[in-house]
């Protein structure tokens, strides 16, 4: 147990998803949770319970929004501890051949996955320096390992979010700020599970296959991780990427 009494975070897109899961684990752990994302957050906060949980509607898009999603953080639990950047357009993205995939959509999914993590993290700093012991965890993906062939634009925000996650770290070390990331393989998410409808996605029998743990991978198998880097046993550990798949990609 990472014993997150006293701690507040902000986890984004957990309005449903890997995200609420996340969430639910750092207030289970006990920490007060702002859950911001574009649809859901108010209700999603409400599984949780209104003592710990603050649902706040917000885009990472839009630097106004996330500016004051983390002022809510401020006014309602006094301060921010824990970022964790889940928010991510992935279950919905146009798969397609690098030579295809429309410039219109490159942009959108690095506006979300790359320039929304900006935002947040600028918006963040001047609580996570006044913390003392700030934590950034930010989620991206073992495809930038294991590297899947049309889904160029999504493993590119990935890549790139890896590379920040380590410059951040540096930048934010000296004000005692670690930044990590967590790198999911493919996982039974709600839009995951939504996008296919029922029936079973060729990509998660290829992925069973590639593990060396071989079952298919649920929300619950990354919330261990993310509560263990936001809690103080993680306090020397920073600019590291922690991949939990099963064993499919190792590094
Ligand atoms: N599911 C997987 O297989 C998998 C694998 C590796 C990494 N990931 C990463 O994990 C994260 C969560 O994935 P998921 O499968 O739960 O996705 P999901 O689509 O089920 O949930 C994503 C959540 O983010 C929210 N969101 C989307 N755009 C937003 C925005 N602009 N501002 C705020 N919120 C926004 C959505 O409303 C949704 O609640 C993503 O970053 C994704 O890239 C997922």
């Amino acid at each position: 147990m990472a014993d997150l009494s006293g701690k507040v975070a902000l986890v984004t897109g957990a309005g449903s998803g890997i995200g609420f899961d996340l969430a639910a684990e750092l207030a289970r752990q006990g920490a007060r949770v702002v859950l911001g994302d574009v649809a859901g957050a108010e209700r999603a906060a409400a599984r949780i319970g209104a003592e710990a949980a603050l649902g706040v509607q917000m885009d990472v898009t839009d630097a106004g929004q996330v500016a004051a999603a983390v002022e809510a953080a401020r006014s309602r639990f006094g301060g921010l501890d824990i970022v964790v950047n889940n928010a991510g357009l992935f279950t919905n993205i146009t798969r397609a051949s690098f030579a295809d995939l429309p410039l219109d959509e490159w942009e959108r999914v690095f506006a979300v996955n790359v320039t929304g993590v900006l935002h947040i993290v600028r918006a963040a700093w001047p609580l996570l320096k006044r913390s003392g012991a700030g934590r950034v965890i930010n989620i991206t993906s073992a495809t930038v390992f294991s590297a899947p062939p049309m889904m160029l634009h999504y493993v590119a925000t990935k890549g790139a979010l890896t590379a920040m996650t380590r410059s951040m770290a540096r930048e934010m070390g000296a004000d005692g700020i670690t930044v990590n990331a967590v790198a999911p393989g493919y996982t039974l998410s709600e839009g995951v599970l939504a996008r296919s409808a029922g029936a079973e996605d060729p990509q998660q029998e290829r992925a069973r296959n590639a593990r060396a743990i071989k079952r298919d991978q649920v929300p619950g198998d990354l919330t261990g991780a993310v509560a263990f880097l936001a809690g103080d046993a993680a306090g020397f550990i920073t600019g590291q990427t922690l991949v939990v798949d099963g064993g499919a990609v190792m590094h």
